[in-house]
């Protein structure tokens, strides 16, 4: 089985439009992908159904196991760093001193021990935006669905978490969908792309990432998804 095949997923609140239409995408192992797109085109609706929180939907989703870090993802402002990481095995109910065991190893891991005991307060951006990773991958998720997890932080600080990003997700050997507003980032980021391109979202506009892309290339796929969230549909009519 692939690691997540969606099938004619569609989707709407309650008394508005329908966000998703007959929807259908697959992701492989080890697959990187980002989704871009304009604002409420649907993305976060779609990952929090991937991620299990939106449930009245119709069609399938089938998945292994996912890890979910939400669009504002914050830390708890009066507790460390390490309760911040414990926090949703707190709620879980899970067995506190494997998980600490298993943050503190995640963090030691990933060079970020030293903070185990400061508060978010005293840490960069940066940091506490990687602190927010570490404690989605707790729950051990193979996906890793990332709602727009840079998107608040300095183009230099944003390319330092983008290596890092990769570094950690080839280390635990994880796949990946992330949402980004961030042409840019997407090409750094991934096997493929994914582009929003009308309402309701019946279906994606796809692009592969060439390893080791040259910046020609590069150049000439950030118009063709431009010009698709623009909605011009330039490349389409020649
Ligand atoms: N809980 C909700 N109830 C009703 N409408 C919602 C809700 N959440 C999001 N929407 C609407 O659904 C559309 C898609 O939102 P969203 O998935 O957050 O878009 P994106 O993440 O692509 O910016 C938007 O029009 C948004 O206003
Ligand atoms: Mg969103």
């Amino acid at each position: 089985m692939n690691m997540l095949e969606v099938k004619n997923l569609t989707f709407k609140y309650d008394n508005h439009n329908f966000i998703l239409d007959n929807l259908s995408f697959n992701i492989k192992h080890n697959e990187l992908i980002s989704i871009v797109g304009g604002s409420g085109c649907g993305k976060s609706t779609l990952i929090k159904i991937l991620a299990g929180i939106e449930k009245n939907f119709n069609g399938t989703v089938q998945l292994k196991s996912i890890s979910y870090m939400p669009q504002s993802n914050t830390l708890l402002p009066w507790r460390t760093i390490l309760e911040n990481i414990l926090l949703p095995i707190e709620i879980k109910k899970g067995n506190k001193k494997i998980e600490k065991e298993k943050a503190i190893s995640l963090l030691k891991r990933f060079d970020l021990l030293e903070y185990s005991d400061s508060y978010p307060k005293e840490l960069s951006g940066g940091m506490k935006q990687r602190i927010s990773l570490i404690r989605t991958l707790m729950s051990g998720g193979d996906l890793l669905l990332l709602d727009e997890p840079f998107s608040a932080l300095d183009a230099i600080t944003r390319e330092d978490l983008q290596n890092w990003l990769l570094n950690l997700i080839s280390t635990l050997k994880k796949s990946m969908i992330f949402i980004t507003h961030d042409i840019d980032e997407a090409i750094f980021l991934s096997h493929r792309i994914f582009v929003c391109s009308k309402k309701p979202l019946s279906k994606f506009k796809e692009f592969l990432v060439p390893e080791n892309i040259t910046l020609e290339k590069k150049i000439h796929l950030r118009k063709e998804i431009l010009s698709i969230i623009k909605g011009d549909n330039f490349y389409e009519k020649n």
